[in-house]
C-alpha cells in the first residue's frame, strides 16, 4: 500500500509514479485520513511505502502524528520517500525511531528533488524551471520503485552533523516560530470559489461571507495559496509578485 501526504502535488505525483511502477494500487491519501480523523489500521500484504514533503528537514510532524495513532497490520515493512527542494537533512534517523517505536520495520528513506513549494519563505519555480526538475527526478523515482518493486531496502543515506542540527534543533525550533496561519490573507481577486477550502488537508480554511478564513491547525502545506486559481492569496509580503506552484498527478496517475 501506498500512502502519501501533499500539499501541492509534488509526493502524490511522486507516489502514482511508484504505484505505477509496483503495479500497487492508487495511493491512498494521508491528507484525507488526517481530515476524517480516520485512523483506521492500514492493511498491507507488502511493504508500505509513505511518500510526503519535507517539512525542515523531517516529515511533516501532523503525518507523524498520524503514523503514530494508526496501527499497521499485515506487512511491517515501512519504506519513506520524502520529496524536497533541496535536502533531507537527517530525516532518516527520526524515521528508524518512529519506525522502532510503532514496532515496524524501517526499509529506509529515499528523496527526490522537486520543485520548491515554500513560497512564505521561498522563491518557488516557474513553470518551465518546474516542468526541468520533475524531468530531472525521474530517474531517482524509478530506482527507488525498483527497490520497492524488489522489496529490497534503500541505501542508507549519510546526513552528516549539519542534517543532525537540521533535522534535530532546527526542526524543532521552526514549528513555533514559523508555522502558523496568521500570515494569509486574500485579495480583491478572491472571486468566493472555495478551492482553498476544498484543497486544505487539515480543514483549516472555511468561507465566511465567500471569503476564505484561516483557523488556527495549519501545517504551512501552501495548498491553499498555490493552488487557488486566481492567485488571491497572499501570505504577508513573502508571496506578492511571485508565480504559484503546483503538481497534477501524472496522465493516469491516480488510477
Ligand atoms: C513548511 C515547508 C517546509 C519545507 N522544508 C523543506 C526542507 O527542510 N528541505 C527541503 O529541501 N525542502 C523543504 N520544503 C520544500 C518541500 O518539501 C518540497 O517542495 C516538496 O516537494 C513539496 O511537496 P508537496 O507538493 O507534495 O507538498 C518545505 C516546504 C514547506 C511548505
Amino acid at each position: 500500500m501506498i500512502l502519501y501526504f501533499s500539499g501541492t502535488g509534488n509526493s502524490r505525483y511522486v507516489a502514482c509514479c511508484i504505484a505505477d511502477y509496483t503495479e500497487d494500487d492508487a495511493p491512498v491519501s494521508l491528507g484525507d485520513r488526517i481530515r476524517a480523523e480516520d485512523c483506521s489500521p492500514i492493511v498491507s500484504p507488502r511493504p508500505v511505502v509513505i511518500v510526503t514533503p519535507t517539512y525542515a528537514w523531517r516529515i511533516p510532524r501532523i503525518v507523524e502524528q498520524h503514523l503514530r495513532k494508526t496501527r499497521f497490520e499485515g506487512d511491517r515493512r515501512v519504506y519513506f520517500v520524502m520529496t524536497c527542494g533541496e535536502d533531507v537533512g537527517n530525516a532518516a534517523k527520526p524515521l528508524e525511531k518512529l519506525c522502532r517505536d510503532m514496532g515496524l520495520t524501517f526499509m529506509g528513506l529515499g528523496s527526490v528533488v522537486m520543485p520548491e513549494n515554500y513560497i512564505a519563505m521561498f522563491d518557488v519555480p516557474n513553470k518551465h524551471r518546474a516542468d526541468e526538475i520533475v524531468r530531472h527526478a525521474q530517474p531517482t523515482i524509478s530506482t527507488l520503485s525498483h527497490a520497492i518493486a524488489q522489496e529490497q531496502p534503500f541505501p542508507k543515506s549519510a546526513g552528516g552533523a549539519l542534517g543532525g542540527i537540521k533535522s534535530g534543533i532546527v526542526n524543532r525550533c521552526f514549528y513555533p516560530l514559523f508555522v502558523s496561519a496568521r500570515g494569509f490573507r486574500y485579495t480583491e481577486k478572491c472571486n468566493g470559489c472555495g478551492l482553498c477550502e476544498k484543497v486544505c488537508p487539515l480543514d483549516n480554511v472555511y468561507l465566511a461571507g465567500n471569503r476564505p478564513r484561516w483557523s488556527i491547525r495549519c501545517t504551512h502545506c501552501m495548498a491553499c495559496i498555490n493552488l487557488c486559481p486566481q492567485g488571491a492569496i497572499e501570505y504577508k509580503k513573502a508571496s506578492v509578485g511571485k508565480p504559484r506552484y503546483h503538481l497534477a498527478p501524472p496522465a493516469g496517475g491516480e488510477k
